[in-house]
C-alpha cells in the first residue's frame, strides 16, 4: 500500500505574505472552502497574532471547515501560541504550527540568541502549544542553511516535547534538490525519535526549485508537503500545490505515496486564488496555465488526434479544465440561485446579501443569457454585497471615447452617505475614469497594476479587472467584474480604495522580532 502524502496548503498564510496578496475575511473563507473541496489535508489559515483581523479569519475558517485540519502559525512565544490556540479552538481538527529560526545567520543577526537558547525556547513553545492541542507542528526556520548537527539536536528535543510534525523549511530557496533530499534523509536517519513525528517540507522558489526540492524530500521520506495554489507566497513563492499533486499522481511509478486531493478541483482553485489576489497565472504555467494543455504545432495536434498520449501525460479534464459549467440562466429563480451558491461553497451573510446578489445575478443573466460558475464566483466577490466593507460605491458612469478625441468620463460615486460626481478626461477611457474617482476620493494612492481577464469565453463574457494600489507602503488589490470592462475597472478601483481605507496593519511573522 502506498503511503499517504499529506498536502498542507499555506495559500492563506505564506501565500498572503506576497506583497499585494492580502485578502479579506470573506475572500479567505471562500478560498478555504475551495481548499476543503480540493480535499487538502491541512489548511494553514493565517497567523493569528499578527492582527485582530487575522485572528478572526483563522477563527472563522476553523468554525467553517469540517473536512480539513485548520492550522494557525505562531512564533515560538507564549502570546503567539495562546492567540493561535484560541483561534483554532472551534476547529473539528486544529493544529498549531510554531517556528523559530535555526540557521547561524538568523540566530545571530535576527534573534540574537544562542543555539542553546533557541532550543530551550522551542521546547517551551511545544509545551505551550500542547496545552491547546495534541496536533503540533514545529519548523526550524531557514533549516536549509542550518547546521545539520544542531538541527538533529533541536528536532530530537521538540519531538520529545510533543511535536507531532517536524517541518524542514528551505526558507530562502537556497538548496539544490539533491542536497535537500539528502538533508531530509539524513535527519530522518540521525534523529533518534524520528519515527515519532511526520516529516514535512516547506520550500521557497527563489531559484525556481521549490517543487523539485519538495519532491526530492518526498523520495527521502517526507510525508507532508507545504505548498500553495499557483505557487503563491513570499518573494518568488512556495512550491505549487498543483505541480506537487500532479507529479505524484502522474508518476505513481516513482513516488511511494498518494494524496487524497480531488484533482478536478484544481483549476477552480487556481482561478479563485488568482481572481482574489490579482496575481495572474502565466499562460505556460504547468497544470493551471491557459496553454498547459494547448497544442499549437501541427505535428503535436496530429499526434494528439491520433492518440492522445503521444503528447499528453495528463488529461485536462482530470485537473478541472473544460469544466465551464453552465450554472443558471435568465429564468432561474432565487431558490436555484441559492442552491447553486451553496453547492459552490459560497455563503452570503443573511437575506439582504442574498437579495442583493440575486438582483445582480438577474441583471447579469439579462445581459449574458447564460451564467457560468465562474460568473457566480465573480459576482459574489463584488464588495457591493458585503456592505460593511464598502465606503465607496459606484453610482453611475458615462464614458465617451471617439477616435482623435480625448476620452471623457462622468463618474458619480457614493462615499459613505454623500453622493459625489465629477467630469474627467484622460489618455484612455479607463484613465479618465480613474482620474475622476481619484479626485472624488481625494486619493493619493499609486496605481501599481491594472489587468483585465475574461472570466469565461466569448465576447459577451464578463471582464474581471484587478487594480493594485499602494499608499504609504501598503499595497492592496481591488477586483471588479462586469460585462462592460470600463465599469469593471471602476468597480475594481473603488474596491481597492475601500480596502486601503479599512484594512488593518498586519505583522509579517518572519520579519517581526
Ligand atoms: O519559509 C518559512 O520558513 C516559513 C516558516 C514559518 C515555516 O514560512
Ligand atoms: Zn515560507
Amino acid at each position: 500500500m502506498a503511503d499517504h502524502l499529506i498536502i498542507f496548503d499555506t495559500t492563506l498564510r505564506d501565500g498572503e505574505q506576497s506583497p499585494g496578496a492580502s485578502m479579506t475575511r470573506e475572500e479567505k473563507l471562500r478560498i478555504a472552502k475551495q481548499l476543503e473541496r480540493l480535499r487538502v489535508d491541512v489548511i494553514e489559515a493565517g497567523f493569528p497574532a499578527s492582527s485582530n483581523g487575522d485572528f478572526e479569519c483563522v477563527r472563522a475558517i476553523a468554525a467553517a471547515i469540517r473536512d480539513s485540519t485548520v492550522c494557525g502559525l505562531a512564533r515560538a512565544n507564549q502570546n503567539d501560541i495562546e492567540r493561535c490556540g484560541e483561534a483554532i479552538r472551534p476547529a473539528q481538527s486544529g493544529r498549531i504550527h510554531t517556528f523559530i529560526a535555526s540557521s547561524p545567520i538568523h540566530m545571530q543577526m535576527k534573534l540574537r540568541m544562542s543555539p542553546d537558547d533557541v532550543l530551550a525556547q522551542a521546547v517551551r513553545a511545544i509545551g505551550w502549544a500542547r496545552a491547546y492541542t495534541d496536533n503540533v507542528e514545529f519548523s526550524p526556520e531557514d533549516a536549509g542553511r542550518s547546521e545539520p548537527d544542531f538541527l538533529c539536536r533541536l528536532l530530537e528535543a521538540v519531538i520529545d516535547a510533543g511535536a507531532t510534525t517536524v517541518n524542514i523549511p528551505d526558507t530562502v530557496g537556497y538548496t539544490m534538490p539533491w542536497q535537500f533530499g539528502a538533508l531530509v534523509g539524513s535527519l530522518r536517519e540521525r534523529v533518534p525519535n524520528a519515527d515519532k513525528a511526520v516529516w514535512s517540507v516547506h520550500c521557497h522558489n527563489d531559484l525556481g526549485l521549490a517543487v523539485a526540492n519538495s519532491l526530492a524530500a518526498v523520495m527521502s521520506g517526507a510525508r507532508q508537503v507545504e505548498c500553495t495554489i499557483n505557487g503563491l507566497g513570499e518573494r518568488a513563492g512556495n512550491a505549487s500545490l498543483e505541480e506537487i499533486v500532479m507529479a505524484v499522481r502522474t508518476r505513481k511509478d516513482v513516488f511511494p505515496c498518494t494524496t487524497r486531493i480531488d484533482t478536478t478541483q484544481i483549476v477552480a482553485a487556481s482561478k479563485l486564488v488568482s481572481g482574489i489576489t490579482g496575481f495572474p497565472v502565466q499562460p505556460n504555467k504547468a497544470i493551471v496555465g491557459a496553454n498547459a494543455f494547448a497544442h499549437e504545432s501541427g505535428i503535436h495536434q496530429d499526434g494528439v488526434l491520433k492518440h492522445r498520449e503521444t503528447y499528453e501525460i495528463m488529461r485536462a479534464e482530470d485537473v478541472g479544465w473544460n469544466a465551464n459549467k453552465l450554472s443558471l440562466g435568465k429564468l432561474s429563480g432565487r431558490n436555484a440561485f441559492k442552491t447553486r451558491l451553496v453547492e459552490l461553497g459560497i455563503e452570503l451573510a443573511g437575506d439582504d446579501a442574498l437579495n442583493a446578489a440575486f438582483a445582480k445575478f438577474k441583471e447579469l443573466a439579462d445581459k449574458k443569457g447564460q451564467v457560468f460558475d465562474e460568473d457566480l464566483q465573480a459576482l459574489v466577490s463584488d464588495e457591493s454585497i458585503a456592505p460593511e466593507h464598502e465606503h465607496y460605491r459606484l453610482l453611475t458612469l458615462k464614458v465617451v471615447s471617439e477616435t482623435g478625441e480625448e476620452p471623457q468620463a462622468r463618474v458619480a460615486i457614493a462615499a459613505g452617505t454623500a453622493e459625489l460626481s465629477t467630469d474627467a478626461s484622460g489618455d484612455g477611457p479607463v484613465d479618465a475614469v480613474f482620474k475622476g474617482i481619484g479626485r472624488l476620493a481625494q486619493s493619493d494612492a499609486k496605481l501599481l497594476l491594472y489587468s483585465v481577464n475574461a472570466i469565461t469565453t466569448g465576447t459577451d463574457a464578463q471582464g474581471e479587472v484587478t487594480v493594485r494600489l499602494e499608499r504609504e507602503g501598503r499595497i492592496v488589490n481591488g477586483n471588479g467584474a462586469d460585462t462592460d470592462i470600463i465599469v469593471a475597472s471602476a468597480k475594481a478601483y473603488l474596491n481597492a480604495l475601500n480596502k486601503l481605507r479599512s484594512r488593518q496593519e498586519r505583522l509579517n511573522p518572519q520579519l517581526a522580532a
